[in-house]
């Protein structure tokens, strides 16, 4: 049985919430929900403690950690929020603050991911290629988006939804994994050279030597084709150099 988690980044269960439920209608497993705005998180105070000396020095730890565990243990993950201001709800941008030093230590190399966002009229291409990109920063395998305008709509076109979800859905349980892209390859070895320069952040060097990623040109769940290979060596010998 596949295990989806699902993070509600609104305030309410409306326009995201009935995109999220139709695209649910697409996928077999089950679901856990968080809904941020109950978990009602301290805004990252920006100590840096999760950066530099380990995410469980975060002040926000208890907070942070059981979301974060979560979608460890999750199949395919669904991040979702409606356009605030032509970006992501505070509540979510709170949460993705937290989770700043997994840009530094990616870790969901094995994982999909649905991007679901509403707006009335504006800035959903943008706000879904926003959490598409903080998801790849993550490791990610692959994302997909859904980013629906609402506005002056007295229903929900399913139709898109239910396309994407669909092809989400058999994604996550083929169970196999896509060839990364090269901006994955880069952002993965320029941290993996970061942890191994003269004066690396201790937090970062531990993980990516406990780990034994940082003797691998990517996280070997994956496969890379030979240029990729090639491009990898490249990518860690320069920044190697240069960092
Ligand atoms: C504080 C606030 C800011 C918003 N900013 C925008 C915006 O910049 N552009 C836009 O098109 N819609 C904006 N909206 C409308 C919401 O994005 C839209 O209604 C969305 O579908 C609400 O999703 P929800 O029902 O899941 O909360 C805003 C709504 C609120 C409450």
């Amino acid at each position: 049985m596949m295990k989806y988690v699902i993070i509600n980044g609104s305030p309410r269960k409306k326009n995201t919430w009935n995109i999220i439920n139709q695209a649910r209608k697409n996928l077999n497993g089950e679901f856990e929900e968080i809904h941020l705005a109950s978990r009602k998180i301290p805004m990252c105070r920006g100590c840096y403690n999760c950066i530099l000396e380990g995410e469980d020095k975060c002040p926000h730890f208890e907070y942070i950690n059981p979301i974060v565990e979560k979608i460890k243990e999750a199949d395919g993950f669904i991040i979702s929020s409606p356009v605030y201001a032509l970006n992501v709800t505070a509540i979510l941008k709170n949460f993705i603050d937290h989770t700043a030093y997994i840009y530094h230590r990616p870790e969901f190399f094995d994982k999909k991911a649905l991007v679901v966002v509403s707006t009335a009229g504006a800035g959903q291409k943008k706000v879904a290629k926003y959490l598409n990109e903080t998801l790849r920063h993550w490791g990610f395998n692959k994302v997909y988006n859904i980013a629906i305008a609402c506005g002056g709509k007295d229903h929900l076109e399913t139709e898109g939804i239910d396309k994407i979800s669909k092809k989400f859905g058999s994604d996550v349980e083929s169970g196999k994994l896509h060839s990364p892209k090269f901006g994955d390859v880069l952002f993965y070895n320029v941290w993996r050279a970061m942890a191994v320069t003269d004066d690396p952040i201790p937090a970062d060097a531990r993980f990516w030597q406990e780990t034994g990623l940082v003797n691998h040109d990517f996280s070997p769940a994956v496969k890379l084709n030979p240029l990729k290979k090639i491009f990898a060596k490249l990518m860690y010998f320069v920044f190697k150099k240069v960092l």
